[in-house]
């Protein structure tokens, strides 16, 4: 950006800002991901690399990006996708980015490690909300978690199935976020004092940082330390099939099953009686070598498309983007990152911003290829 572009307005716009504003081990924790981050790369220049197909005099006059995901009426396409800690980019981040995701009219989700608990954000919003989990040892606290998600008025349930245990983040080492001993603890004291507005903004008047949703299961959240201990021990790596099955029993609402990329894992989640998988490698921050998941979409779709809906994430930075995932089979996308660099950048603002951008990338694609609905997307229209 140059001194004369005063107003951030694409996904990387909000990402500049965001490395600027939040501390440095912070900003890293979100930009980064697993390993040499090969698979990072692959999510965004794969999605990039493809082309759509220009076409001409054909009555555009009613295009629309109008939806409907897993019975959320949709304004377009796109869902706020679950980040641990997002509460962390900016004061009460979910919240604000709950309202965000209401006044766009597209659903969001809170994760099960997000900063601000499930009351506080129903509390805040009008619209319906989804809830992602993650297995954890304790099933008494699962069940009681999705009760509380219910009487929040969650309608579907991102179940992640890709987190075994967490990838290995070489960034969070490299800047003393995790471990690092003195060294660690001193490097993150000089990233919070060059960082005074978000210090000010969100260390102080964004109290508490506590994880919302599993508080009482970390004896002191605040200490990111012991966090990675939590994730070590109550994480449940023993997870199978049969905990959706189990799953399902317990949940009435909507089941989607976040993190499969290969066909034989999304028809054993339809069989686990899922209503939806998202192919993702959780943003690359799992596996480093994995396809990218706009790769793996087509085989998953091929698979289970007919019986399920098929949503994805992964290197979605535009509306654009948006429109080649729906060419190639997808019902609608999930935004990480993006949302997260913009709420960081301009809080709740930047990210209605960044959603109304996407709405106009999309519904000029969609005139300039000669669809009017998004259900004319297809693979035909990819060159
Ligand atoms: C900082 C960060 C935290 C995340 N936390 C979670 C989480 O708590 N639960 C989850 O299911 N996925 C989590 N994800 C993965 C996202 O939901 C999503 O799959 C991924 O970010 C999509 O890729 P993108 O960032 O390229 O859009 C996280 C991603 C990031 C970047």
């Amino acid at each position: 950006m140059s001194i004369f572009d005063v107003v951030p307005v694409t996904a990387e716009d909000h990402r500049r800002r965001a490395r600027r504003r939040v501390p440095r081990f912070l900003f890293d924790y979100l930009d980064g991901a697993a390993n040499d981050e090969l698979t990072l790369r692959a999510n965004v220049s794969d999605v990039r690399a493809l082309r759509l197909k220009q076409r001409v005099m054909r009555d555009v006059s009613s295009v629309s990006t109008d939806c409907e995901m897993l019975g959320f009426k949709a304004r377009m396409p796109l869902v706020l996708a679950p980040v641990g800690m997002a509460g962390i980019y900016a004061r009460r981040g979910e919240v604000q980015g709950a309202r965000a995701a209401g006044n766009q009219q597209v659903p969001f989700t809170l994760s099960t490690v997000g900063i601000c608990p499930l009351e506080e954000v129903q509390a805040a919003t009008h619209a319906p909300f989804w809830f992602q989990l993650y297995m954890l040892r304790d099933r008494e606290f699962i069940l009681r978690l999705l009760q509380r998600a219910k009487a929040a008025g969650c309608t579907t349930l991102a179940f992640t199935v890709d987190l075994p245990l967490p990838g290995m983040r070489l960034r969070d080492y490299r800047n003393g976020m995790l471990g690092g001993g003195l060294p660690g603890k001193l490097s993150k004291l000089a990233q919070l004092a060059i960082s005074p507005a978000w210090a000010w903004d969100v260390g102080i008047k964004g109290k508490p940082h506590t994880f919302g949703n599993i508080a009482e299961k970390i004896p002191n959240p605040e200490d990111l330390d012991l966090y990675k201990t939590f994730i070590d021990s109550q994480f449940d790596p023993s997870c199978t099939w049969d905990d959706i099955r189990w799953l399902r029993e317990q949940w009435e609402g909507k089941l989607l099953v976040k993190g499969v990329m290969e066909a034989d894992d999304a028809r054993a989640a339809v069989d686990a009686g899922c209503d939806a998988v998202l192919v993702s490698n959780h943003g690359a921050r799992q596996l480093d070598s994995v396809a990218s998941s706009i790769a793996k979409l087509p085989g998953v779709v091929d698979a289970v498309g007919e019986q399920v809906e098929v949503y994805v994430d992964g290197g979605i930075r535009s509306g654009i983007d948006t429109v080649k995932a729906l060419c190639l089979g997808a019902r609608g996308v999930f935004l990480g990152r993006p949302w997260i660099y913009a709420l960081a950048s301009r809080g709740q603002a930047g990210v209605e911003q960044l959603l109304e951008l996407f709405q106009k990338e999309m519904a000029t694609a969609m005139a300039l290829m000669g669809v009017n609905c998004l259900e004319e997307l297809g693979p035909d229209l990819l060159d």
